[in-house]
């Protein structure tokens, strides 16, 4: 598979005002803890920050939801962008479990983190959701990068460039000689295409244009078995 499809690597959101100060902020010290509690264990990494980044489409998706019953108006989309931006992320989860295993401690963590973050994104998105957006823009310019670094260890030979799971290639449609390479670069063109909806839009509910069209998206398989 050639490198295909081509992604933004450096697309930044520039912050504007203090909520997205704050938003960039609170990425940039999680950013920080994950470095170094991860250093260079991208597979663990994966796994545990999967777990994370397939929240905040849900609890979106949940809150614009109840809010459209309640006001009786439509949504846009949005739900459904949110609900498949969560599948996709739960997917990425299941691709990379394949490939590492969680420690005891990496699991206890995981459902430390859970419980906080879900209530933490969910009352941050009730207070304001522009802010909650960008928060998921910047977190998604951060997998961008560390799934780019992850190319990289493979590229330099310090990572195995395992064949791809069978879970992955069905979900990517990738043919049966793919790589973990080709996985790492198509889960790498989802998260450039959530940060660019999410920065969208915290743009849309800040009332500014968003920066650009989104990038493009993967094909995804529409059935999700679990393929082993
Ligand atoms: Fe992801
Ligand atoms: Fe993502």
């Amino acid at each position: 598979m050639s490198d295909l499809p081509y992604v933004d690597i450096n697309a930044h959101h520039q912050p504007r005002g203090l909520r997205d100060h704050i938003a960039f902020g609170f990425t940039k010290t999680l950013r920080f803890c994950a470095d170094t509690f991860f250093a260079k264990r991208y597979g663990h990494r994966a796994i545990v920050l999967e777990t994370v980044a397939a929240v905040p489409g849900m609890v979106g998706a949940t809150i614009n939801h109840l809010k459209c019953l309640r006001r009786m108006c439509d949504d846009n989309g949005w739900i459904r962008t949110l609900m498949e931006e969560a599948e996709n992320e739960r997917m990425h989860l299941m691709t990379f479990i394949e490939v590492a295993r969680p420690t005891l401690f990496e699991r206890l963590v995981i459902l430390a983190v859970q419980w906080v973050f879900y209530v933490a994104f969910f009352v941050l998105y009730l207070v304001s959701a522009r802010t909650a957006h960008r928060v998921v823009g910047y977190f998604e310019e951060e997998a961008v990068l560390s799934y780019t670094y992850y190319l990289k260890e493979i590229d330099e030979g310090r990572s195995p460039n395992l064949p791809a799971p069978a879970i992955a290639r069905h979900y990517w449609k990738m043919p049966d000689d793919a790589t973990l390479r080709d996985v790492v670069v198509v889960v790498r063109a989802d998260e450039a295409h959530h940060r660019d909806v999410n920065h969208g839009f915290a743009s849309e509910l800040a009332g500014i244009a968003p920066a650009a069209k989104p990038a493009p998206y993967p094909e995804h398989a529409s059935d999700i078995r679990m393929v082993r």
